[in-house]
């Protein structure tokens, strides 16, 4: 295994919070006749790869599983220092390879689905997995070894000098966050990929970010539950409050939440971490938007949060807007747009003029009262 890991980074994307780092993972697999080099790191970490093959004299076969920059921008380079090598990719990673990296088409061979490649006494075996999480994403079975090299998919955001997964615990916390935020909007795709893969004996799965599982059925297992299970009763409370009303509000719903025996996950948006939000929305069956009015609409970061919601896919089921406002608004309705296409059963909102008193407050019971006997209704 070589690549790099990058325990300084805070931010993929320019949006998701790293708390722990990331890894940026290559691996270099050597036959009897072939070398090849799986994945080529973020570009910011290229050099290091670069010295990390200082003692490689040959490689035949650079596998490009995955074009996003992370996985593939070392490619130029180790093209040039090995100008043999033949990229390997899906048909469509080919003109996205020309396009991002502008890699000489000439250098590019592209494998089928099922294809094998002898390396000698290795073979590798090319299994396209469109959409986890781009559309010319492939894993790599290397079929004498059992090893299953999958690039983003059951990959975990962790950085560490550990190359296996034993730390159970961290892990499945980080595996499951990076599945919220990267693989969840691509949920059924991602049930006929586990599907397809019975069909293969996999000692060990080998991603290109975080640790490598040589215990795959733990993150495999990981992953069913986290695309087939049906949702728990946990209800998702983003919220904003401005100016104390809309907190009383939230207040007063976990409290009448919980009462009725329904877990809560606030989310006060000025301080939250959006891997957490995320990782949340895993198994909520319900939201709760909690916004003061601005102007005459949500306030902003409600909105952004609105959107991630319904750009992520998830389970939920049911969906309600409280929150307050000083003289009018349409801060529900614009949430109900913002995640129309999840199709949500709405609950009436409960919006209230100023500080909220002790009729508001009933409503809020109310409100809790419906959610509760819809959630545990079905
Ligand atoms: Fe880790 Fe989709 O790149």
């Amino acid at each position: 295994m070589l690549g790099t890991q990058d325990f300084d980074r805070r931010l993929f994307d320019e949006l998701i919070p790293l708390p722990d780092g990331t890894s940026y993972n290559a691996y270099i697999v050597k036959g009897s006749e072939k070398v090849a080099l799986i994945d080529a790191v973020d570009p910011v970490k290229s050099g290091v790869l670069m010295r990390q093959l200082a003692s490689v004299k040959q490689i035949d076969y650079l596998v490009c599983q995955h074009v996003e920059q992370d996985h593939s921008g070392g490619i130029p380079q180790v093209l040039e220092r090995y100008p043999q090598a033949q990229v390997l990719c899906s048909p469509k990673a080919k003109q996205m390879l020309v396009d991002h990296l502008h890699v000489d088409p000439e250098k590019i061979t592209v494998v089928e689905d099922g294809e094998t490649i002898s390396l000698g006494d290795r073979t590798f075996e090319f299994i396209h997995a469109p959409w986890v999480h781009w559309p010319e994403t492939m894993l790599t079975y290397l079929q004498e070894e059992k090893i299953l090299f999958t690039c983003d998919f059951f990959g975990s955001h962790i950085a560490s000098t550990q190359i296996y997964a034993h730390n159970k615990g961290r892990v499945y916390d980080a595996a499951k966050r990076y599945y919220a935020e990267i693989m969840m909007p691509f949920r059924t795709i991602i049930t006929k990929h586990l599907a397809r893969l019975e069909n293969y004996e996999i000692e060990m799965i080998a991603p290109s970010h975080g640790q490598v599982y040589d215990d795959p059925s733990f993150i495999i297992d990981a992953y069913r539950h986290w695309v087939l299970d049906e949702p728990r009763d946990l209800v998702l409370l983003p919220y904003v409050s401005m100016h104390g009303s809309t907190q009383v509000m939230v207040d007063h719903l976990i409290t009448a939440l919980v009462d009725r025996g329904i877990e809560v996950a606030p989310f006060n948006l000025t301080v939250t971490d959006l891997g957490k939000l995320s990782e949340a929305l895993v198994e909520a069956k319900a939201v709760v938007f909690g916004t003061p009015t601005v102007l005459v609409g949500p306030h902003p970061s409600v909105v952004s949060a609105a959107y991630l919601v319904a750009a992520l896919r998830p389970k939920l089921k049911y969906a309600a807007v409280i929150g307050s406002y000083g003289w009018g608004g349409k801060a529900p309705e614009t949430i109900k747009s913002l995640t129309a296409s999840l199709k949500l059963q709405w609950i009436d909102p409960v919006m209230v003029k100023g500080s909220p008193r002790k009729e508001d407050l009933s409503r809020i019971d109310n409100l809790a009262n419906e959610l509760a006997g819809m959630m545990k209704g079905d």
